[in-house]
């Protein structure tokens, strides 16, 4: 396989159902997305997601933190294992640990993140139902570059839906969840094909610098 061929090696970096990760994993097998999935590494090893990779052929790993006396030596051991993967982009997909300052450097550049908001708003946990606390009548999820800043790195893709009157923070996170089902994927494609990339903090989208994200509006927002 020539290098213009060849599929971007993607590791996905979950803790949970993997949702996301099987929306990636599909829009690659269908082949709408020049990827390849390399593998699917869990913190968790009874995660969903691993058993999701497992039936779809998918090599998957996991890393727990039990094994290992402290975040550090985690991650340098999580590290060793997608090192050993090859990947051309680490894509974290609801994976629910805080990285290690050495971790994040080591993958600037490749390493992207899910968050269930609209970042800056509600960086952190519970995001649904801070924003239904809120009164807030638009909500969604965002793809970011991981930076050393929690929920902080470049904000890539934005895609918004609406909070309903009759909502409850479940309904919402379905809703969301359709939502980043459609983007992440998108995004991942920019990626894959060479249109995205960042440059110290800065965000190119097809050469050109982005001075905001680029945002996709799901009024429906159903699969
Ligand atoms: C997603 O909603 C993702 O945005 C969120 O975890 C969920 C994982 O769902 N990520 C975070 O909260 C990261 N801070 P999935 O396992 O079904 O893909």
């Amino acid at each position: 396989m020539t290098e213009a061929t060849r599929k971007t090696r993607v590791v996905v970096l979950l803790s949970g159902s993997g949702s996301n990760f099987a929306a990636i994993a599909a829009a690659a097998s269908n082949g709408t997305l020049p990827v390849e999935i390399v593998a699917a590494v869990s913190d968790r090893p009874a995660a969903f997601g691993l058993e999701r990779a497992r039936t779809l052929g998918i090599t998957a790993i996991a890393v727990s933190p039990r094994d290992y006396p402290d975040r550090a030596s985690h991650d340098l051991a999580l590290l060793d294992a997608i090192d050993k993967l090859a990947p051309d982009l680490v894509v974290c997909a609801g994976y629910m640990r805080i990285f290690s300052p050495a971790f994040v450097r080591h993958y600037s550049g490749r390493l992207l993140n899910i968050h269930p908001s609209l970042l800056p708003a509600y960086k952190g946990l519970d995001t649904h139902r801070r924003a239904l606390e809120d009164g807030a009548t638009v909500h969604g999820c965002s793809v970011h570059y991981v930076t050393e800043e929690l929920d902080g790195g470049p904000v890539v893709g934005q895609a918004s839906v609406p909070v309903l009157p009759q909502d409850t923070a479940e309904s919402l996170a379905e809703r969301v969840h359709h939502a980043e089902h459609r983007l992440y994927p998108e995004v991942v494609g920019w990626y894959a094909s060479g249109r995205l990339r960042m440059d110290g903090q800065v965000v190119f989208l097809d050469g050109a610098p982005i001075s905001h994200p680029v945002h996709r509006s799901y009024a429906d927002a159903t699969e």
